[in-house]
C-alpha cells in the first residue's frame, strides 16, 4: 500500500450482539489499512510485566484486546506519549510503523491479538530508543 497512515487510530470493528453472545471480525480490505501477513497473540503475561519496547521499521499492526485489558503506549519522535487502555474486543488499535511501542498493565488472563502487515523479521525491529529517535529525525526507517 502506497499511502501508509502515519497516526495511530482506534478502528471500530464490526460487532454482532445477540442473546447468544457477541461476534466481531476483521476482514482484509475492509477494516484495516494493510494486507495481513501474520497474526500472533500474547497471553499468560505475569502481573507487572511489559511487552514490546521497540519500533518496527516497516511492520504495521492492529492490536485487539480479545480478553481482559492492557495498555498500549505509543511514543513518537517528539517524545509525545499516548496511552490507549484496551479492554473491548470490538476495538482495534492501528499502530503505524515507526512508532515506539510498549504493552503494559496486563490484567489477569488478558489476551492480546496482533494482526501484522509483514512476516516476522528480526531486522525490522529497532530496539534502542536513541536509535529510533535518530532514524525518525533523519526521516529514514532503513526500509
Ligand atoms: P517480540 O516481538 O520481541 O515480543 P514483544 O514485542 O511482545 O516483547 O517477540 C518475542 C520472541 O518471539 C522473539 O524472540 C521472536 C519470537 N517471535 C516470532 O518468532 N514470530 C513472531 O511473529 C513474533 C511476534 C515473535
Amino acid at each position: 500500500m502506497d499511502n501508509i497512515p502515519t497516526e495511530p487510530a482506534i478502528i471500530d470493528l464490526p460487532k454482532f450482539l445477540d442473546r447468544r453472545g457477541s461476534l466481531s471480525f476483521i476482514e482484509q480490505g475492509l477494516h484495516i489499512p494493510f494486507d495481513i501477513a501474520r497474526t500472533y497473540w500474547v497471553y499468560d503475561v505475569p502481573g507487572g510485566e511489559k511487552r514490546g519496547g521497540h519500533a518496527y521499521r516497516q511492520n504495521q499492526e492492529l492490536i485487539v484486546a480479545l480478553s481482559g485489558s492492557f495498555d498500549v503506549v505509543l511514543t513518537n519522535a517528539k517524545g509525545e506519549r499516548r496511552v490507549w487502555h484496551m479492554n473491548r474486543s470490538y476495538y482495534g488499535l492501528y499502530v503505524p510503523n515507526m512508532w515506539w511501542r510498549e504493552l503494559e498493565n496486563f490484567s489477569t488472563n488478558s489476551l492480546a491479538l496482533v494482526v501484522a502487515s509483514t512476516p516476522y523479521n528480526s531486522d525490522d525491529y529497532i530496539r534502542d530508543y536513541a536509535q529510533y529517535l535518530t532514524c525518525r529525525k533523519e526521516g529514514r526507517n532503513g526500509g
